[in-house]
């Protein structure tokens, strides 16, 4: 019977091996941990990249209403390239969260009881919370861009002079004009950021956001490093840094532009 048992398994060749190889090379990247893991840390960093870049592009709201909104106009200038960014986050979105949320799931399966609770007692509370902080980035990319992008009513409206409700998304700028086309005109963006932090309650999802934000990017910044095999003895200490230095510009500049608006020190010039 054991014989039997034996020379069966051994002569018929292992039946995935032929359905794995025929795979596209894609595929088997995306369904190996070590793959899942490179493109996690890949599509994290193009993130962090556009967070860092989004930051510093909105701290030209210190600058006034025409440096602010011309930065925006510029942007909206890009056309075509602009949709092609806003796929490629979009892709880089669902892909590190799709594969993120996959390897979680492995790791967990993989992982006996009393393993996982010694684990969870030597890590820290950024590396613990991962999934937690990343689905709540999630939910407040949804808010945002309801707030600001799509001007979805009650949290995107004002009122004019008139004393009319007007949503943020029709907002005009007062004072620009266009040399060659005197009908033109523009977003006001400028305005649209100071009325949507002048609610405490607003600038309070934010700031707590934000911070959620941050614990993810520092265990994350770090980790993708490592997933990408940046990651030296003689290098640790500055990679440390740059994960922290990251996360404190990032958070501090995305926390500083609300509570100013809300503090009245800048927008003042918007009634
Ligand atoms: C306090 C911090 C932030 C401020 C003040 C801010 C401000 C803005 C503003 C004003 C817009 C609309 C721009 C326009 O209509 O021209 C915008 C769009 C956007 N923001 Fe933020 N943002 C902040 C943080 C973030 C963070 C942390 C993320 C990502 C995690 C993010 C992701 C986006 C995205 C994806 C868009 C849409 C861009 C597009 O139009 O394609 N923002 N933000």
């Amino acid at each position: 019977m054991a014989s039997a048992t034996v020379s069966s398994s051994t002569a018929s060749p292992p039946r995935s091996a032929p359905a794995m190889s025929a795979k596209p090379w894609y595929v088997r990247v995306l369904q190996s941990t070590v793959g899942a893991k490179f493109i996690v840390a890949l599509t994290g960093l193009a993130l962090t990249t556009f967070v860092i870049f989004h930051m510093l592009g909105n701290l030209q709201i210190y600058l006034g209403r025409d440096a602010y909104n011309s930065y925006a106009q510029a942007l909206h200038k890009l056309g075509p390239l602009l949709w092609v960014a806003r796929g490629g986050l979009l892709i880089c979105v669902v892909v590190h969260l799709g594969l993120a949320l996959k390897l979680k799931r492995r790791n967990l399966d993989a992982r006996p009881q009393r393993y996982v609770a010694e684990r969870t007692k030597r890590a820290s509370l950024p590396s613990r919370t991962m999934v937690l902080t990343g689905l709540a980035i999630l939910a407040f990319i949804i808010l945002h861009l309801a707030h600001f992008t799509f001007g979805l009513a009650p949290i995107a409206t004002t009122v004019d002079d008139k004393g009319m409700l007007v949503n943020y998304r029709d907002l005009v700028d007062p004072k620009w004009k266009d040399p060659l086309d005197p009908r033109a005109t523009r977003h006001d963006t400028y305005r649209m950021f100071i009325e949507g932090f002048r609610d405490p309650v607003m600038v309070g999802v934010y700031v707590v956001c934000q911070l959620l934000l941050g614990m993810h990017l520092i265990h994350g910044v770090r980790s993708a490093l490592q997933s990408l095999g940046i990651n030296s003895p003689k290098w640790n200490r500055l990679l440390d840094g740059l994960a922290v230095g990251v996360t404190l510009a990032v958070v501090g500049g995305n926390v500083m532009m609300p509570v100013s608006v809300l503090a009245g020190f800048i927008g003042t010039d918007v009634p």
